[in-house]
Order: structure tokens, then C-alpha cells, then sequence
């Protein structure tokens, strides 16, 4: 399945689940997986590590653009920049907190979506993210587009950070995510919005493999020409 479709391009919100649907889904097709947040939280940590201020746009592109960010490992779930390996380091508060503002600077974002490209060109490819179906990768195959309320974005994010032993409220998740999807959604530089041609799925209440059975609906058909 999924024969005339080379790339598929997953876009939403914070907390989606976009990764989870979109990894499971390119396990089944045998496709590659490329999370391109984890890029834009890359040059986060190095812009933190190297204390460049956040409203320098200049400095912060230029950080991007001299610092390829290397995925390894199964799916690129190691994410290695400037010789280090920084997987763990992408989910720390501070990361949190400020790659909303470094992912609105249009030259960080030109050096990465150009990234992303190169790493498409090859095909066989579930790319995740924000943009993907807008700038990235227009001529995807399939496109995308899902979302849920935030407060069940919220809830499933705030058990995912309890699991991993984080003590925080849930009402102070919901705030930060309401607050990422504004800035998302706000900034001049590819806002988060669904493309023209963006297939919108609406995951309230779903399961992730129920979420993946339903594009895995789409993929066919597309195939068949009635999609
Ligand atoms: O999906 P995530 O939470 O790991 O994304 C981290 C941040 O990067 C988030 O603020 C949105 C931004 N982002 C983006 O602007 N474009 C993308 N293609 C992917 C992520």
C-alpha cells in the first residue's frame, strides 16, 4: 500500500499526536520518519547553550544554517548537533519554553525547511510537523491536518509528563499549551494552518491506532484515484 504515494505530510498542534500516529504509520508502509519539531528544539538547545538571545533573528539563522542537525539511530531518534548527541536534552523545560520564539524566525526556518527537503528527496517518507504540507513539501502525496480540543491535547500531554515522573498541574499544561498554539498560529513566518488540499482529522476521542487505521483509509483512497 501507499505504492503512489512517496511522502506524506502529518501537520497540528501541540500535542496531537502527530508523532505517535506518525511513526506507527510509517512503520506499516515501511516508510522513513522524520519529526521536524525536534529540529526546531535542536537549534533551541544550542541557541541556549551558546546564550544567544532569542530576539537576535540574525545570530539564531545563522546558528541554523552552520549547524546541520544529524538524526540516527531507528528513525532518526537521535538527534545529534554540533557533535552531540541532544535527544534527551529537546524535552527540558527550557527547550519547552522557548522554541515557539525561535521557530518564528523566518531564517531559522529557511535553513531547516531546506533540510527537510534534502532529507525528503529520497522518498518513502512520514514528515510531522507544522508547515509540512504548507512549505515544506507541497507536492506531498497525502496530506494531513490533525487536531482535538486543548484540553484533551492538554490531558494527553499532561499523562505523558506524569509517566515520565514530572510532577505538574494539569491547568499549568493547558495554559502552556494554549499559549504555543497561539504563538503557532500567529507568527507571520508558515503559521500552523491546514493546506488547501490538507485532509482534516479530527482525533478527539480516538485511539492512536484507530487515528492510523483512518489514514491508512486515506492512503487507499488516494490509490484508487478517489480521494
Ligand atoms: O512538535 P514540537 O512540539 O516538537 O514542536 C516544537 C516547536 O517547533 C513548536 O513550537 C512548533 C515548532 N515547529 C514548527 O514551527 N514547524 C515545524 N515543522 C515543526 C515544529
Amino acid at each position: 500500500m501507499g505504492s503512489q504515494i512517496r511522502v506524506i505530510a502529518i501537520d497540528g498542534p501541540v500535542a496531537a499526536g502527530k508523532t505517535v500516529v506518525g511513526l506507527k504509520l510509517a512503520e506499516r508502509l515501511g516508510f522513513q520518519f522524520l519529526d521536524t519539531g525536534v529540529m526546531y528544539r535542536a537549534i533551541t538547545w544550542l541557541a541556549l547553550q551558546q546564550a544567544v538571545p532569542m530576539d537576535d533573528s540574525h545570530l539564531l539563522g545563522e546558528l541554523a544554517r552552520l549547524s546541520p542537525i544529524d538524526l540516527k539511530g531507528h528513525n532518526g531518534s537521535q538527534v545529534v548537533v554540533s557533535g552531540r548527541e541532544v535527544s534527551r536534552e529537546l524535552r527540558d523545560p527550557d527547550v519547552e519554553r522557548h522554541v515557539s520564539l525561535v521557530a518564528q524566525v523566518p531564517q531559522v526556518r529557511q535553513a531547516l525547511v531546506m533540510q527537510q527537503r534534502r532529507l525528503a528527496a529520497a522518498g518513502k517518507l512520514v514528515m510531522v510537523g507544522r508547515d509540512i504540507g504548507t512549505v515544506v513539501l507541497p507536492d506531498a502525496g497525502l496530506k494531513v491536518f490533525m487536531s482535538a480540543s486543548s484540553e484533551e491535547r492538554a490531558r494527553r500531554r499532561w499523562q505523558e509528563m506524569r509517566q515520565r515522573g514530572r510532577d505538574v498541574e494539569y491547568q499549568q499544561v493547558l495554559k502552556e499549551i494554549k499559549e504555543r498554539d497561539y504563538l503557532d498560529s500567529h507568527r507571520s513566518a508558515s503559521p500552523l494552518v491546514p493546506a488547501r488540499d490538507a485532509r482534516l482529522l479530527e482525533t478527539e476521542g480516538l485511539t492512536e491506532e484507530q487515528v492510523v487505521v483512518l489514514i491508512l483509509g486515506m492512503i487507499q483512497e488516494v490509490c484508487r484515484g478517489d480521494g
